[in-house]
This record gives structure tokens, C-alpha cells and sequence, in this order.
């Protein structure tokens, strides 16, 4: 079948103007939040639905409220739906669409619209493929609300962490009752698990969320490894006492002894290589001018390629802790909230990613060999990648580089780059039993 030319103006156009309208679909008037299951959330999640028919895809939302798009694949609109699902026929790609706090618009959004516009591409050009196409919009990735992480792709792969039941938001909502209020049963969330071995593999585009595609002069890059991560939360306890009468040398001051343990993990995490750490998270209980801190909560955040360096960082990381509270004789509690390891990108899928993007962009007469680079940010393809082959297209960040930032942003000639790339990978791909 002869393919209708693509045209990446018009692609990289829509694409920007459908992240400004999901940018409106906010928690927070005045800035982008967009969190597990709050109105602004479900409001995004009919948009995107309302986007997947109109490329021609049938829509389900599951059980933890996923938007899944399925393009059916050529053998399917032959003869009929009714087949079981045959090993290695659906392709999975995909992202998510919730945010940080004050994040940026394009982190996870743009790697659920790229490959809306591709099926709506091969929709109007009347294309079926030898395999099924499904795009996942994830509804919890980054997990600001419940301190959760890739809640979503978990219970689709069937590994939701029961534990994340009892989690309440900052206002006291229990994550049952936003299930409820969401129209979701919580004792329903098992249905969200995919039967896996339909899977061919998953592919996931992304903002890079860093500078190196910037300085470099190249729109796109394909991901060879993501970084894994861990995250505790830790409490502190000293005891609350008068500012004013209370000597220096007779204090337990929990804010005290915390901001020495952030700047132990700055320290431990500055050992070079991939490995960083971060605290993000810093909260006074009853913080008030007049009064030592008696108790204090803090998260921390420690991420490597290798899972080898993060946990001995780790280890280090709360040893030191542990010496610095038992010193100042306060208390300290860890509670580990999230683990995940590195995930490499599969070789064959990286190789055919390249592939694409060398042919897209050599159309500008571009002839450098793709970029391969690791991905030092987390993603739903370290989930996937548990249970099939995952590959990840990442596309330029402008301003700098910034991301988890308002200022974070792609270009319209990029998004439209990432489009006929992706678009390039789809029609050239074959599943491929490779697990
Ligand atoms: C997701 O954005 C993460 O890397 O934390
Ligand atoms: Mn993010
Ligand atoms: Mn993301």
C-alpha cells in the first residue's frame, strides 16, 4: 500500500497544542499539578479517551483507571474480534499522565499523544498492521499524591503493592475512598492485570528531562538503560522544648539533627558516576518559630545506573544516619517506600529504534548515527521491562534541559520528529519472541 507522505509540521503542531489542553486539567489553579484521581485527573483521562476513538481505537479504562486504546491488528478486522489474544501480537506503548507538583506539561504526555497521532495516521490511511497496537495512558507514575510510584503499570502487570491501600494524601484522604470517589472498586484492582504474553514488547517516548540531546544538536535519542532507584522515608524524633530556655548542649533538636543526615546523603551520593541522591521531601511537625523541632519527616531518594553502586549507597547512606541520630540522641525510624532496579532497554528494540530515527532524520540530511544514551529519570519501561522487551524513544528538552519544572519544554519540530520516528518503528516492526 502506498503511504500517505507525513506531514511533522502539521503532527508537531497538534501535539503541542494537545499538551496545552491536557495542561489545563490541573489540580492547582495558576500552575500544572495533576495527581492520582483528583477531578482535574479524570477530566485529562476523558480527553485522552476522547483522542484514542477519534484515531480510531477502542477504548477501556481499568481497574486503577488506565486508558488503554487498542488498534486492532489486520488479522483481527479479517476475521473478527473474538480471537484469544496469541502470544507476542499486541504492541505496547505508552506513558503516563499525571504530574509532580508544579511539574512540567510534556513529562509522560507526550509519550501517550506521539503515539495517538501515529495510530491516527495509519487510521486514516486505512493501515492495519500484522500486530495490535495499545496505548497505555498511565493514571499514577509519578505518585505525588500517595507517595506511590508507577502505581499503574504495576497492577497492570499484575504486581500492585497491597501495602499502597492504607496510604492517606496531605489532606487525610484515604486512597480507598479516592478510588471510590473516582467510581473505582479497590477490591476490583487484581482486574487490572494483562494477560502478559500478549505482549510483542513495550516502547515508551519520553522528554529526555535533561540536556545531553540539547547540547548536542540532536532532536532525538534512543534510551539504552534506565537507572534504577530506591526511596525510604525517614522520621526523626527529639523532643520539643521552649526556643528560649533550653541550652544549646541540653537540646534534641529533630530539624538539627535531620539537616545534618540531608547533608550526609548529599555527601555519600556525590561519589561520582550515575549515582544521586536526593531529599525532596522535608516536614516540621507542628513547626512553630518559638519551638525546638521535636519531630521530623524527611524522604530520600538514591538513584544509579548500577544497582550494585545505589545499594551500597543505600546501606552507607543509613548507616550513617544511624550514627548521626544515636550522636545527637534522637530517634530515627525508615520506612522503605520504593525499590526498583535498573532496567537495560532491549538491545533489538534500541537497534530498531535508531534505525527510524536515523531514517527520519536523514530526510534533513542528517546522516549521524543515532544517539543512544541511559535514562537517569524513572519510567513506566522499568515496570514493563519486568515482563517484556521495553525500549524507549526519548525527544529533546528544550530550555536548558529543565524538567520536573514548569519551565520544561519541547519543541513543535521535535514532537513532529518524534512522531514520524515512531511512526517509521511501527510500520517496520516485527514481533518477535525473544523471552
Ligand atoms: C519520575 O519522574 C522519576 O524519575 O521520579
Ligand atoms: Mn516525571
Ligand atoms: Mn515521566
Amino acid at each position: 500500500m502506498r503511504q500517505p507522505p507525513f506531514d511533522r509540521t502539521a503532527a508537531g503542531h497538534q501535539l503541542l497544542e494537545r499538551v496545552q489542553v491536557l495542561g489545563r486539567h490541573s489540580d492547582a489553579a495558576g500552575h500544572y499539578t495533576r495527581t492520582f484521581l483528583t477531578p482535574a485527573h479524570q477530566a485529562a483521562a476523558r480527553q485522552i479517551a476522547h483522542w484514542m476513538r477519534e484515531a480510531g481505537m477502542e477504548v477501556r479504562v481499568d481497574a486503577v483507571g488506565n486508558v488503554i486504546g487498542r488498534y486492532a491488528a489486520a488479522a483481527e478486522t479479517r476475521d473478527g474480534p473474538g480471537i484469544a489474544p496469541s502470544p507476542n501480537s499486541v504492541l505496547l506503548l505508552g506513558s503516563h499522565f499525571d504530574s509532580v507538583r508544579n511539574g512540567g506539561k510534556y513529562d509522560g504526555v507526550l509519550g501517550i499523544l506521539v503515539p495517538i497521532a501515529c495510530v491516527a495516521q495509519l487510521n486514516q490511511a486505512g493501515e492495519r498492521l500484522d500486530y495490535a497496537i495499545e496505548v497505555a495512558a498511565f493514571s499514577d507514575e509519578e505518585g505525588a499524591r500517595f507517595q506511590t510510584s508507577f502505581l499503574s503499570s504495576r497492577a497492570m502487570i499484575g504486581r500492585f503493592d497491597p501495602a499502597v491501600l492504607d496510604r492517606r494524601d496531605a489532606d487525610g484522604v484515604s486512597f480507598v475512598d479516592a478510588m471510590r470517589a473516582a467510581g473505582l472498586d479497590p477490591a476490583k484492582i487484581g482486574e487490572a492485570g494483562i494477560d502478559t504474553t500478549s505482549l510483542a514488547a513495550y516502547v515508551e517516548v519520553h522528554i529526555e528531562q535533561g540536556p545531553v540531546l540539547l547540547k548536542e544538536g540532536r532532536p532525538l535519542g534512543v534510551v539504552t538503560s534506565i537507572a534504577g532507584g530506591s526511596r525510604h522515608l525517614f522520621t526523626v524524633r527529639g523532643e520539643a522544648g521552649h526556643a528560649g530556655t533550653v541550652p544549646m548542649p541540653m537540646r534534641r533538636d529533630a530539624l538539627a539533627a535531620a539537616a545534618e543526615m540531608v547533608l550526609a546523603i548529599e555527601s555519600r551520593c556525590s561519589a561520582g558516576g550515575s549515582l544521586v541522591g536526593t531529599v525532596g521531601i522535608l516536614k516540621v511537625r507542628d513547626g512553630t518559630g518559638n519551638v525546638i523541632p521535636g519531630e521530623v519527616e524527611f524522604t530520600c531518594d538514591i538513584r544509579a545506573a548500577d544497582d550494585v553502586a545505589r545499594k551500597a549507597a543505600e546501606a552507607d547512606v543509613i548507616a550513617k544516619l544511624e550514627a548521626i541520630a544515636a550522636r545527637r540522641g534522637v530517634e530515627l525510624a525508615r520506612k522503605p517506600t520504593h525499590e526498583v532496579r535498573a532496567a537495560p532497554c532491549a538491545a533489538w528494540l534500541q537497534d530498531r529504534l535508531a534505525a527510524s530515527v536515523e531514517r527520519v532524520l536523514s530526510r534533513d540530511g542528517n546522516r549521524r548515527a543515532a544517539r543512544r544514551l541511559p535514562s537517569g529519570a524513572g519510567h513506566d519501561a522499568m515496570v514493563m521491562a519486568e515482563v517484556t522487551d521495553a525500549g524507549m524513544l526519548f525527544v529533546r528538552c528544550g530550555a536548558g534541559g529543565v524538567s520536573h519544572n514548569p519551565a520544561e519544554t519541547v519543541s513543535e519540530e521535535d514532537a513532529g520528529a518524534a512522531a514520524e520516528a515512531l511512526l517509521d518503528f511501527l510500520r517496520v516492526f516485527e514481533p518477535r519472541s525473544s523471552r
